[in-house]
């Protein structure tokens, strides 16, 4: 990855995001599992989190948060030409997330696909859709990060179902120009060493959807939270520093960092390392959780719109996820 040198600069034209009506608190976890409210609220600021209605699937939040991005953007279905949905919990194995979001937007004519970089999705998305359009073949690219979580929680086992919830948010790209706001510089990685400590083993072909497996519970989400927490302050404080440099920013030359939403004290301790101060850090993750590809798409979403970020501001998106994955973008907005 290197800083942006393309001839085309690419623009945020516009943010969205959706969250399922239910809300389930963390008293409400409290007669789900040996847990407390005390307990989540200090370990990872958490307090509460929304969950999909049964039949309320990742493409549908991911249509409500495209059609708020695309007002937002004063464009219309039919103007996008590309869509990205990054999530691990797409509504069928194969067709894509994307391609029902297609439909149901009326964008006919774009080319429409999802990613699996886990709660990095949206970044990556991000960076795929910028080079595409500063390539020249794209102009109005629609980018999601949607998940259902619910759907892959073990809702018995109290190390993972207190972190995670559901939602959607999204971003139009588009091919700006020389007075219009853009993507300075990307850094990201992967690090394929780590697939144990965080996965869902079940429902892929290594380990396919049957009764035994169920049985087992691999068909929901595991992880070590632990090696986690150390290797998320890593990787986002490298990510971080990296397209700081990149971009030709520091601490005072930057109005917002919008971090992934997983747990507050991963925040801070990537707050303290940056040397960024906190009101400079966008949180929300006591509202939503952990929504993982959702996270950062929809923590933008809220900036953008209580006027945290105005047109020329520099602000740096940061994430982690499954994989290992991680990435940082800073924005000219
Ligand atoms: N309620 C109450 N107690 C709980 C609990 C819960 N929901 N979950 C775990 N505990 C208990 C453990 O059993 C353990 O008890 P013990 O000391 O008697 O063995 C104790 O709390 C400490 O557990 P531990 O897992 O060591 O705590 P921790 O400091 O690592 O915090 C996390 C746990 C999950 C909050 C933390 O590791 C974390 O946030 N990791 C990163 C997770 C993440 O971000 N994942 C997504 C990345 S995209």
């Amino acid at each position: 990855m290197s800083a942006n040198t393309s001839k085309i600069p690419v623009t945020i034209a516009g943010t969205g995001c959706y969250l399922p009506e239910r809300i389930m608190t963390n008293e409400d976890l409290e007669k789900l599992v040996d847990t407390s409210d005390e307990w989540i609220t200090n370990l990872t600021g958490i307090k509460e989190r929304r969950i999909c209605a049964d039949d309320e699937n990742t493409s549908d939040i991911s249509t409500k948060a495209a059609e708020n991005a695309l007002e937002n953007a004063g464009i219309k279905g039919a103007d996008i030409d590309l869509i990205i949905v990054g999530t691990v919990t797409p509504d069928t194995t194969t067709p894509s997330t994307a391609c029902y979001v297609q439909h149901n937007i009326g964008a006919k004519s774009a080319l429409a696909f999802d990613i699996s970089a886990a709660c990095t999705g949206f970044l990556y998305a991000m960076e795929l859709a910028q080079r595409m359009i500063s390539d020249g073949h794209y102009k109005n690219a629609l980018i999601i990060g949607a998940e259902k979580l619910s759907s892959v929680i073990n809702w018995e086992d109290r190390n993972t179902c207190v972190l995670f919830g559901d939602g959607a948010g999204a971003a139009v790209l588009t091919a700006g120009s020389e007075n219009t706001g853009r993507i300075l510089a990307t850094e990201l990685g992967t690090d394929g060493s780590q697939t144990s400590i965080l996965n869902i083993p079940g429902g892929g072909s290594a380990c396919p959807i049957r009764a035994e497996n169920v049985q087992d519970k691999l068909n929901f989400l595991s992880m070590q939270g632990r090696e986690v927490f150390k290797h998320a302050v890593n990787a986002m404080k490298n990510s971080a520093e990296a397209v700081i440099e990149k971009a030709g920013l520091n601490a005072d030359s930057i109005k917002l960092v919008v971090p992934h939403q997983a747990n507050i004290r991963i925040i801070d301790a990537i707050a303290d390392r940056l040397t960024i101060p906190n009101e400079k850090i966008f949180v929300n993750l006591h509202k939503y959780g952990n929504t993982s590809a959702a996270a950062v798409a929809i923590a933008l979403d809220e900036a953008h719109r209580e006027g945290k970020i105005q047109r020329g501001d520099n602000i740096i998106l940061v994430g982690f996820g499954a994989g290992l994955t991680w990435a940082a973008i800073a924005i000219e907005w």
